[in-house]
């Protein structure tokens, strides 16, 4: 079965940026939110990064405008029925993600694929929610999207192994390179990273060193492109919390757990970049700088 139409669930972070990658590898890209503000926040966003492309000359003016034409935002569910694959990006959350993959279920015909971008959460036990399991995938992209090169295609033990291999061919045409993953939580990239990200939270809270500090010895003593605690920042305090409970509860080890300040962090709202607030304030966002505690 060959893809023609796609359908992304949720323009937040993940899902602007995967729906910007749908459109511009050619595909029709129909992306649902929760409500018309947000809808148009996601593709504000979208418009930002395809007019930066279009400043450093990768695409011109008419390529940006076709890109676009493909993309169309909605609030109703029903404009997803004609999708050959749906990407799920909303909450981190396994009762808003069963729900929604139920009630798309009724609604698209058995042909359709199903995918979700979860980070942390079980694809069977979402899968599950459908009378599909053996079309379900995981596709767990990086943020940004529209830059990082990888993603984890993930299989169940339902997946049936032509679906599996369509959606590893899907991400080659998304501009990714995939890489095959079990369905083990955290699959690859977040077992490893996910206990280095809430290190650098207990780091801090235990004195090791400043925010600046931690950050700046990860950027220059490793390379790493962003510190640990901008990288939190980057990645939503809410969304990390969300990973690290389920990845605890999934193993019980005290690696996985959420360190008390991220909790406090995410009570207050001060959910990173996206809330304006983190580990660093972003009132001016070309110069953030660190929260005091
Ligand atoms: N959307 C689209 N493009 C973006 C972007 C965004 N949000 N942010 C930056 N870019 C583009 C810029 O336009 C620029 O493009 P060119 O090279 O063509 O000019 C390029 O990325 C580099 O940007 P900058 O020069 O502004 O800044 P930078 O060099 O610091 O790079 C970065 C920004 C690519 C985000 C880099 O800091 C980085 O790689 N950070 C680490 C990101 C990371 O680790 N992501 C994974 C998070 S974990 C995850 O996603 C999994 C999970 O489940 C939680
Ligand atoms: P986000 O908070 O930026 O966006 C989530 C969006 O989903 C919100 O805009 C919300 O309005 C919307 N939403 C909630 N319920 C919905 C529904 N029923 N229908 C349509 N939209 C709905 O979060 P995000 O960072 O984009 O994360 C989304 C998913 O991607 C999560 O599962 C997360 O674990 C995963 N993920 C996040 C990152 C990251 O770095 N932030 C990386 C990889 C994967």
């Amino acid at each position: 079965m060959a893809i023609q139409k796609v359908g992304v669930v949720g323009c937040g972070l993940m899902g602007s940026g995967i729906a910007q990658v749908s459109a511009q590898a050619g595909f029709p890209t129909v992306v649902r939110e929760v409500s018309p503000e947000i809808v148009d926040k996601g593709l504000r966003s979208i418009d930002k990064n395809l007019a930066r492309l279009v400043e450093k000359a990768i695409i011109n003016e008419a390529q940006k405008n076709e890109i676009r034409g493909r993309l169309k935002g909605t609030t109703a569910l029903e404009d997803l029925k004609g999708c050959d694959v749906i990407v799920e990006a909303i909450i981190e959350q396994l009762p808003a993600k069963r729900e929604l993959f139920g009630a798309l279920d009724a609604l698209c015909p058995a042909s359709t694929i199903f995918a979700s971008n979860t980070s942390s959460l079980t694809i069977t036990e979402i899968a599950t929610a459908t009378k599909r399991p053996q079309r379900f995938v995981g596709l767990h992209f990086f943020n940004p999207v529209p830059v990082m090169k990888l993603v984890e295609v993930v299989r169940t033990i339902a997946t049936d192994p032509a679906v599996y291999e369509e959606m590893v061919a899907f991400g080659t045409k998304l501009g990714k390179t995939p890489v095959r993953a079990h369905d083990s939580t955290g699959f690859i990239v977040n077992r490893l990273l996910v206990p280095y990200l809430l290190d650098a939270i207990r780091a801090l809270e235990e004195g090791v060193g400043s925010i600046e500090d931690i950050d700046n010895s990860m950027k220059l003593g490793c390379g790493h492109p962003m510190g640990p605690l901008t990288l939190l920042d980057f990645v939503g305090l809410d969304t990390t919390y969300y990973i690290a409970n389920i990845m605890f509860d999934e193993f019980r080890e005290r690696r996985f757990a959420s360190p008390p300040l991220l909790k406090r962090m995410v009570l207050a709202g001060w959910n990173g970049r996206k809330a304006g607030r983190g580990f660093y304030d972003y009132s001016d966002p070309q110069k953030p700088k660190a929260m005091k505690f």
